[in-house]
């Protein structure tokens, strides 16, 4: 699958809708005229099978309910872009489901996987959710099966919580899954310990 290069730019006059950067990373409300990139890249099986409610086949009208139903529902879902070409990778969004803490959801296109754009987005988000609201944590889960999201979470801080069902529509069926999370007080001690400079280390003395 091929991605298909489109702007970066966030659409105009919305002020609801922040736009995020990350280093390699523009993230922004999705719009209308992103539906046949997000169409190409999700309509992939592999994506389907790891996600709660994306169909397989993913056609351009899925993509446009789905850009549709992000605006009744501003600024918690991002489509990210690499800001250099512009070409969209993935989505992450951080949602209320009937939870009282918000779960995260996150995808990248498979041209896109291995090179750290899912971690970098999400973490891109986690830090825009924590410092423009006063969330006291997130909520995550995957399949117990998806090691690369599960490490995804590892390498945002997240921490697992216990295990469940979650029901996943391409199957039509519920699949074991592990369930994480991340406090505002872990976030905010990981972000600190970030900008600590690596200990001085001395040659060992003998005692
Ligand atoms: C999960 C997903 C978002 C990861 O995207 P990505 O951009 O490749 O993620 P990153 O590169 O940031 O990190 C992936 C990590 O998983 C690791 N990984 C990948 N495949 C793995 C596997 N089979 N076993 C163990 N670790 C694996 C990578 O090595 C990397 O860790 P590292 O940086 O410590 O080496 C992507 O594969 C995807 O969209 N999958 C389908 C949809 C999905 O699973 N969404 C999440 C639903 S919970």
């Amino acid at each position: 699958m091929t991605a298909v290069p489109i702007s970066c730019q966030s659409p105009p006059g919305d002020l609801f809708v922040p736009t995020l950067e990350s280093e390699r990373l523009v993230l922004r409300a999705p719009v209308l005229a992103d539906a046949p990139a997000v169409a190409a890249l999700a309509n992939n099986r592999k994506i389907a099978e790891m996600t709660t409610s994306i169909p397989h086949p993913y056609g351009l009208a899925d993509a446009e309910a789905w850009i549709a139903g992000t605006a009744r529902n501003p600024g918690v879902t991002f489509a990210a872009f690499e800001r250099k070409g512009g070409a969209f990778v993935g989505v992450c969004s951080y949602e209320w489901r009937g939870e009282t803490i918000p779960e995260i959801g996150y995808w990248a296109g498979e041209p896109f996987w291995g090179r750290g754009y899912a971690t970098e987005a999400v973490r891109a988000m986690i830090d825009h959710a924590f410092t423009a609201t006063e969330l006291e944590a997130l909520a995550a889960s995957c399949r117990v099966t998806n090691l690369a999201s599960r490490r995804v979470l590892e390498k945002c801080g997240f921490q697992w919580t216990g295990a469940g069902l979650c029901r996943v529509r391409a199957l039509g069926a519920s699949v074991p899954s592990d369930r994480f999370r991340l406090d505002r007080r872990t976030w905010a001690a990981l972000r600190a310990w970030g900008k600590t400079r690596l200990p001085v280390r001395r040659k060992a003395v003998r005692a």
